[in-house]
């Protein structure tokens, strides 16, 4: 088994500094596409077959040292009581949007283990296919990120019914999150039983808030789930996340993944050097490749050189405009640029 990731979560020195994306099994991949077909994203995240396959390829591919499970942070929604359709390009789009108390109450209770099988099917498909090659990380979305797609009903810029939902009805809103954090608990819980070796929470759009709203009506929640996990090292991601970067670590991850906006130096220097750090280079250079992505690359590791606990990553998902070839070349800079530190 190569340790490098696992080592790095637990600021053991890894033999190199470990390298994986967040989405790199998807649509840039010519092997991704061809499994896909015309299908949703979403049915091939219900194939077990299908997306053991693809989370496989992706590793195969590429060179990196972890896998990722191949869900989507929408699929507990479903079994919830919550319609939605991934529309290409766009993303989830919900047909029943919440947007007071009673929607609250409307929502199921849902048991992970028997309503999402085919997530469990599919995470032990792929540790058979990875065959112990690199280790397998399990994830979800964070109850504040689930709840502004369920509230907005779809993408939306700066979360204004998000927001003004949390404001104006604050008793509704800990309903929902103390929902979303028992469902996400219990997710994870058995992800973790069924042999993930890390797991990471994605709070993709919680930098829209304030630090102070952050603590009030986020960080309590996140916290509460980083608390319920203890065998397994526990990863935060958020982008945006500059302002919020302080509060973001009280919710005890072992590494906090960030996006470029944040200089990868100054989360250790704003959060103290025991802090596992994720990150950061922009997808749009990994999907230009050339110079300015080796340069800018080589910045991000020299940055990182003092602190094992380092995970090259992109800021944010690897965008399907990128040439595999790209994500490739990374990979062998960041190992062949940090093999010699042992
Ligand atoms: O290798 C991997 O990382 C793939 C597993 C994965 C998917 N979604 C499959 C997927 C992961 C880790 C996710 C997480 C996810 N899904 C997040 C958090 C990460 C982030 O980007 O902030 C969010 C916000 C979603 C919701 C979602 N699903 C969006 C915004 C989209 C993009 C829509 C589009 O077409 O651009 C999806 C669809 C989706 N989920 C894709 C993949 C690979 C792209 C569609 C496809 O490849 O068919």
């Amino acid at each position: 088994m190569n340790t490098s990731f696992i080592d790095a979560c637990r600021k053991k020195e890894p033999e190199h500094t470990p390298v994986w994306f967040m989405r790199q099994a998807g649509r840039y991949l010519p092997s991704y596409r061809k499994i896909k077909g015309d299908r949703p994203v979403i049915s091939v995240a219900k194939d077990p077959e299908a997306a053991s396959q693809v989370a496989v390829d992706a590793v195969a591919a590429l060179g990196v040292d972890a896998g990722i499970i191949f869900a989507d942070i929408m699929l507990p929604l479903e079994k919830m009581g919550v319609a939605f359709k991934i529309e290409e390009n766009i993303g989830p789009i919900i047909s029943n949007p919440i947007r007071n108390e009673s929607d609250v109450d409307a929502l199921r209770t849902i048991e992970p283990e028997t309503d999402l099988e085919f997530v469990y099917s599919g995470i032990d498909l792929t540790l058979q296919k990875l065959d112990g090659l690199v280790p397998l990380i399990g994830f979800s979305g964070a109850p504040f990120t689930l709840a502004a797609y369920m509230i907005e009903g779809g993408p939306s810029r700066n979360l204004e019914m998000t927001k003004a939902f949390l404001y104006s009805q604050p008793d509704a809103w800990k309903t929902l999150m103390r929902k979303l954090t028992k469902m996400v608990e219990c997710y994870l819980d058995y992800q973790v039983k069924h042999g993930v070796a890390a797991i990471q929470l994605f709070d993709s759009w919680v930098g829209c808030l304030s630090p102070g709203d952050y603590e009030r009506f986020v960080l309590p929640y996140s916290r509460d789930i980083f608390s319920s996990i203890d065998r397994v090292p526990k990863i935060h991601f958020c982008a945006d996340s500059s302002a919020l970067l302080e509060r973001f670590k009280e919710t005890e991850p072992d590494v906090m993944s960030v996006d470029w906006r944040v200089p990868i130096s100054q989360v250790w220097e704003r959060c103290g050097d025991s802090i596992g750090v994720q990150g950061n280079l922009d997808p749009v250079l990994a999907m230009t490749g050339g110079k300015e992505m080796v340069k800018q690359s080589r910045e991000i590791l020299h940055q990182a050189r003092d602190h094992p606990g380092y995970v090259f990553s992109l800021g944010h998902g690897v965008l399907k405009e990128t040439p595999p070839e790209n994500l490739r070349q990374l990979v062998q800079l960041v190992h062949r640029g940090t093999t010699s530190r042992t």
